[in-house]
């Protein structure tokens, strides 16, 4: 196994010896991490701070990840399951929200979207480590419209949406080249036009039923508080056991 090494300021990170991005890691027998530690954040969830309204709470976490968090704060990890029950996850971008749900935008031919195609029921999860916060939301996935999807695509670089059409989401394909001559091509096509709005193209909104707010604390006796959607469209919540 490779070996830890401990780093300043009392956190303990594995010993890479340097920059090791390319697969050349000598690890031929694993690595025992078990000694990685995170330290106290001091931040607490109680249940009189917390606001009836789950979006609203979110928005709180949400604002502050995003002045804390260096990089891709609206990152999460999006779970969804096959028609035959075998569960798939990613990253994919938050792009906005509110009392309606959660949206991103994706290829509407992709493996998570003929996950979706049989199962509406998925996951969403943030985790911000700065404040060790975990956000779990449950829910089901719908198309947005075609009209709210073109919103979001025109205010899009060109790049990204040359991008959309060049890529065949989760097919597999036989070489990079492959993949940049398409894009020459789909450069090439729309010169000097505005990119088209592919149809196979869009936004999903994950409708919340379920929203778990996680607060990390000291001996593991974290704070979690989970709010489920009734009928009248008012939130229950619960504690949870951490
Ligand atoms: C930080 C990050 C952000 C990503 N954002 C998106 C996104 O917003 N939409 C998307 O379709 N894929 C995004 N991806 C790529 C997905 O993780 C995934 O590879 C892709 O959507 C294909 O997934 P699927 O084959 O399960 O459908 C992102 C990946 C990373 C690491």
């Amino acid at each position: 196994m490779s070996a830890i090494g401990t780093a300043a300021e009392g956190a303990i990170f594995p010993d890479m010896g340097g920059d090791d991005t390319t697969g050349t890691g000598t690890g031929h027998d694993g690595m025992n991490v078990s000694d990685l530690r995170r330290s106290a954040t001091g931040f607490v969830l109680d249940r009189e701070d917390l606001n009836e309204n789950p979006i609203v709470q979110f928005e709180g976490w949400f604002r502050h990840a995003c002045a804390s968090v260096p990089m891709d704060p609206n990152a999460m990890s999006f779970a969804t399951v096959d028609s035959d029950g075998r569960p798939s996850i990613r990253t994919v971008l938050l792009k906005y929200f509110d009392a309606k749900g959660f949206v991103f935008f994706t290829n509407y031919e992709s493996k998570k979207a003929i996950d979706i195609d049989g199962n509406a029921n998925v996951a969403l999860l943030f985790f911000w480590s700065d404040a060790a916060r975990q956000v779990k939301i449950r829910g089901k996935a719908e198309r947005i419209s075609a009209a709210e999807t073109l919103k979001y695509f025109i205010s899009r670089p060109r790049g990204s949406q040359i991008g959309a059409w060049v890529s065949a989401q989760s097919s597999v394909i036989s070489s990079r080249a492959l993949l940049e001559t398409k894009f020459q091509e789909v450069k090439q096509k729309f010169k000097k036009k505005e990119v088209p709005l592919p149809s196979f193209w869009g936004g999903y909104r994950v409708v919340p039923q379920q929203i778990e707010f996680w607060q990390g604390r000291r001996n593991r006796m974290h704070d979690r508080f989970q709010y489920s959607r009734q009928d009248d469209g008012t939130w229950e919540i619960e504690r949870l056991a951490p």
